[in-house]
């Protein structure tokens, strides 16, 4: 149904949210080009009005991807998923959202840009739908929120420290969660 594809209005309030919460900002054509390739995988998460409060933002990586710009390949048969942009609103912070959006990223779903009308012990759409092995993502050292919800909440481990990564300097942990039953 309509309902279940990205909007434009969906587009624009993510990416406006994105303004708000985090430093790194996209294009608008590579929101797009997101949510196009992959639109099974990236969610918002809405108030009673149908305000987008949060979102998360994802794709599917080649194996051949350079992803931390630093020359390593992940090797044969390393399809995976990759957060690109995770944020909530403030004043919505700490109710559970953005752990529902990753969980939910990874959540298959017949209705998938919707969060409340999905359930996120279904299977996995980064596996099922891509066959990712695992879902990867940076985020910043100093970060203990995020770091909070990825590392206790979810379970990703540190892969490494990629030095330097953002554009401030500020050295990245590059994590993983599997994806394996
Ligand atoms: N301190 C410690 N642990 C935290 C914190 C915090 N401030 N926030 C969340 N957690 C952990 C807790 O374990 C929490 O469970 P609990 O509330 O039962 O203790 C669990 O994560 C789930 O928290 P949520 O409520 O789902 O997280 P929230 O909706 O508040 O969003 C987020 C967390 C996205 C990091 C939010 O703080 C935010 O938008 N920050 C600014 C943007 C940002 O930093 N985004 C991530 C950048 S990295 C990237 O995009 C790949």
């Amino acid at each position: 149904t309509p309902a279940d594809r990205v909007q434009a209005d969906d587009l624009l309030a993510m990416q406006a949210g994105n303004l708000v919460n985090l430093p790194e900002n996209y294009t608008q054509k590579l929101w797009m080009y997101h949510l196009l390739s992959w639109p099974q995988i990236s969610f918002v998460a809405e108030d009673a009005k149908g305000r987008i409060v949060g979102y998360v933002l994802a794709k599917i990586t080649d194996p051949d991807d350079d992803e931390d710009g630093a020359g390593n390949r992940d090797g044969p048969g390393a399809t995976h998923g990759h957060i690109n942009s995770l944020s909530v609103f403030r004043t919505y912070r700490r109710l559970g959202l953005a752990k529902k959006l990753m969980l939910q990223s990874r959540a298959s779903s017949c209705s998938p840009h919707r969060l409340w009308l999905t359930n996120a012990s279904r299977e996995h759409a980064m596996a099922t739908v891509y066959r990712a092995e695992y879902v990867s993502l940076h985020v910043r050292k100093s970060n203990a929120a995020a770091l909070g919800l990825y590392r206790d909440a979810l379970g990703f481990d540190v892969e490494k420290v990629v030095a330097g990564y953002y554009a401030d300097k500020e050295d990245a942990y590059s994590m993983k969660l599997s994806l394996a039953p």
